[in-house]
């Protein structure tokens, strides 16, 4: 039977993602709508083990939309992973009434959920990172934003690559995902697209391919590596002592996680904040938002984590065709 629900928590985890404002924001005023009573836990579980917990209101969240990062701040929880730690924690929010929580995060929010659910928190998930690795959404907040910024710095740094006729290496985000990484290469054109997922390890031919480059008059060569690959410092030095082609490495890092979101990432927040808040108003648990198939649905948490995720093969295989 559904559980009544009638104060909420909204809290973020994990790396932020620009939009995740504008999913607080959401979850808010809906569950405002919905008569519910919200509460903003800060930075993620370990602020829910610090009881940094605070009463928010339609008020709260105006003026955030705009806005990168996370009003709510983010951090990771060591003890949070513990058996006593998300037993204090569900106490700590039935203590404080809130009878349901919406994590905005990625798959290890998720598990932190999963444990506060099993303890009699409902919990519904919404899928905040600028990865796009959670297997059972095609979309998660912030990618967008982030693939925008990347592609725009990548621009740039093709600019002086070619005025100097050098070969750029160029490392983005994605500890173990190439989303950004193929994105970006194929958005911005690059010559060499390196994946976790895919990359064979072979240096040998890409040093072959940017030879060849030269020789047909490319007066630049623009390899974009995943950081889950990384290493981009050591490998322009042996690309450039193996080509006798000036190259640089340019690490993009943290700068692809900030800034005001693009319409895509306010409005796909938007949507899947409400939908969260609206999951929980209906006494649902363990459900994660996703974006599935042209369609906004909620999938069984068991049933989401256990699903794996591949870089789609139309994507990779047209970047391959237009690396010339
Ligand atoms: P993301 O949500 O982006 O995947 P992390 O994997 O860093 O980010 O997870 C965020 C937080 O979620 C962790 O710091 C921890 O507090 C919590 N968490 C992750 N995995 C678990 C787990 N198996 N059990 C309980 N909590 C977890
Ligand atoms: O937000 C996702 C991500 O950017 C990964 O691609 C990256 O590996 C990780 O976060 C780094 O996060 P932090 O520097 O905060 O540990």
């Amino acid at each position: 039977m559904a559980k009544e629900v009638k104060t909420i928590g909204v809290l973020t985890s994990g790396g932020d993602a620009p939009g995740m404002n504008a999913a607080i924001r959401a979850v808010v005023r809906t569950a405002i709508s919905d008569g519910l009573k919200v509460k903003g836990i800060m930075r993620g579980y370990a602020g829910l083990l610090a009881e940094e917990i605070i009463d928010m209101d339609s008020s709260s969240v105006a003026d955030t939309i705009n806005r990168g990062g996370t009003i709510l701040y983010t951090a990771r929880c060591m003890e949070f992973m513990t058996a006593d730690g998300q037993k204090r924690g569900a106490e700590i929010c039935k203590k404080h009434g809130i009878d349901g929580v919406v994590v905005i995060g990625g798959d290890g929010s998720y598990r932190g959920m999963g444990k506060l659910s099993a303890l009699g928190i409902n919990c519904v998930g919404v899928p905040g990172t600028i990865d796009l690795d959670i297997a059972c959404t095609e979309y998660t907040i912030g990618f967008d934003t982030a693939v925008n910024t990347a592609m725009e710095a990548i621009d740039k740094i093709r600019d002086t690559s070619t005025s100097h006729e050098r070969c750029s290496i160029i490392e983005v985000m994605g500890r173990h995902a190439g989303y950004i990484a193929l994105w970006c290469g194929i958005g911005n054109g690059a010559e060499e697209i390196l994946l976790p997922e895919r990359y064979d390890g072979d240096e040998q031919a890409i040093i072959n391919r940017i030879i060849d480059a030269r020789k047909r008059g490319k007066k630049h060569y623009i390899i974009i590596n995943a950081e889950g690959i990384g290493h981009s410092t050591s490998m322009a030095r042996r690309i450039e002592a193996a080509t006798g082609i000036e190259t640089r490495a340019t690490i993009l890092g943290h700068m692809q996680r900030g800034g005001s979101p693009t319409c895509k990432d306010r409005v796909y927040a938007s949507i899947m904040g409400s939908m969260a808040a609206d999951l929980l108003a209906e006494g649902k648990t363990n459900r994660i938002v996703a974006y599935r198939h042209g369609d906004y649905v909620d999938i069984d948490l068991v049933e989401a984590l256990a699903m794996q995720k591949d870089i789609p093969d139309v994507y990779y295989s047209v970047s391959k065709k237009l690396m010339r």
